[in-house]
């Protein structure tokens, strides 16, 4: 059955002064990845307990690893580089998240059979070519289905490195490779554009197995040593930004508000919208800076202001916004100007196409937008935006980004809102509508 919700009245005053939201996705991901190939019981507190983790929590325990979790802490017992169990026709089912197929494609390769990882409706249209391509040159082999899900995976116990440059700026795809290296014998060098870097920190800081880092012109530089096993390790994983951020956006866009979002990780590779949200104006504070692992955490302070101003955005700032542009197209409709964003062909490419969902949105709420070079956007503002007729959301592929953005809207700006699919929060961000409640709406 599809669930519906209806918002029809704004937010008012907050109930509440300081939130925490769930923990970090990106950082629960590889947490339960990379303790299974640890030697020994790795334990994480705070983990996100959402559809997407909980895929890559099924998969890991069909490839042999011991998982027990309560509530948010976390006990995973590694089996080593080499200790994941293939069992003859396994099915590894990644749901809604490309993190987890992508990352988990480059574990497979030390099986005998092929091994099929599949996903639902929205991931088998996401392209796995990106994975594909540097998987091959390792020695891992593919079924291909036209570069899509389901694939077949198998392999040979030991890769030979390999040298390759990344080009999409795609987190997933260096991740891929970098996983796939801990199992190659020798040196694998990756050349990339910059993306999320959770990954490099996770090897130097917590795995502590050999990793170089460098930076030539634009691109990163990564050097990695095979075939070196890493002990246990524990993990605390701090609040998610990207979650923070539908309530830094509602906090701004209503009325008389302010809000601290507590111990959220603001790695410079993920807070792109706090620094494009104070470009506009917004004045958001960073608050007790300090660092856990390699990976910065702090106290987010944000309050409501409604005067901002359109911003053209330099690309160079959009892999560390690549969640968050729903929310940032949503801003820029009431910023004064024209606001213009480009090169945003890879967010076409997440659970929707969330470029054209997002011009979608605006258009729907009156806002004139233009894309143009098929990969770009242009967002003419309207600072006295007050929305007041009928808006219907739905046949979105149950992107939860799309559907919590949905509702920011309708509590920031107005209108009648009827949302569809309402569950699909629950894939990134299961406490959202519980804190959105806490803090004065009705959202049910
Ligand atoms: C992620 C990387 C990003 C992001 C996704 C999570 C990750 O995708 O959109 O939600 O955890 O590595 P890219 O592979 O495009 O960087």
């Amino acid at each position: 059955m599809k669930k519906i919700v209806t918002i029809n009245k704004k937010i008012n005053f907050f109930k509440k002064k300081s939130i925490s939201v769930d923990g970090d996705k990106s950082l629960s991901i590889r947490f339960i990845l990379l303790s299974s190939l640890s030697n020994g019981k790795c334990v994480a507190s705070n983990l996100l307990r959402s559809e997407d983790v909980n895929s890559a929590v099924n998969n890991m325990k069909k490839l042999g690893i011991k998982i027990k979790i309560k509530n948010d802490y976390c006990e995973v017992h590694g089996k080593g580089l080499f200790g994941l169990r293939f069992k003859k026709n396994l099915v590894l089912n990644s749901e809604n998240s490309g993190t987890t197929a992508r990352l988990i494609s480059a574990m497979l390769s030390n099986s005998d059979n092929w091994i099929k990882v599949t996903g639902d409706k929205s991931l088998k249209k996401r392209d796995m070519e990106r994975i594909i391509k540097p998987l091959k040159l390792f020695g891992i082999k593919f079924k291909k289905n036209n570069n899509k899900l389901p694939l077949w995976i198998k392999g040979p116990r030991l890769l030979k490195p390999i040298t390759f440059t990344e080009r999409l700026g795609s987190a997933q795809c260096k991740s891929a490779v970098m996983i796939a290296a801990l199992r190659a014998n020798g040196k694998t060098k990756l050349k990339c554009l910059p993306s999320r870097d959770h990954t490099e920190l996770m090897f130097k800081n917590v795995l502590k197995i050999p990793i170089k880092l460098k930076k030539k012109g634009v691109y990163d530089i990564i050097e990695i040593d095979g075939m070196r096993e890493f002990n246990n390790f524990n993990y605390k994983i701090p609040g998610d930004v990207s979650s923070a951020s539908f309530f830094i956006v509602l906090t701004l866009l209503s009325k008389k508000n302010n809000l601290i979002i507590k111990n959220i990780n603001i790695n410079p590779s993920r807070i792109g919208i706090i620094k494009i949200l104070n470009m506009m104006g917004a004045k958001i504070k960073i608050l007790k800076k300090r660092t856990y692992k390699g990976e910065p955490i702090a106290n987010i302070f944000i309050k409501s202001n409604r005067n901002l101003k359109a911003v053209n955005l330099h690309p160079k700032l959009n892999s560390s916004a690549i969640d968050e542009f729903l929310l940032i197209f949503l801003v820029a409709s009431v910023c004064k100007g024209i606001s213009t964003f480009k090169n945003l062909s890879e967010l076409n490419k997440k659970e929707s196409k969330r470029l054209d969902w997002g011009i979608k949105i605006l258009k729907m709420m009156h806002i004139k937008t233009k894309k143009f070079d098929n990969n770009s956007v242009k967002i003419w503002g309207n600072p006295n935006l007050e929305l007041k007729k009928l808006y219907v959301v739905k046949n979105f592929l149950k992107d939860h980004r799309i559907f919590m953005t949905a509702t920011i809207a309708a509590l920031a700006l107005g209108g009648q809102w009827k949302i569809y699919d309402a569950d699909c929060f629950k894939t990134s961000f299961p406490k959202y509508l519980n804190i959105l409640n806490s803090l004065g709406a009705n959202v049910k």
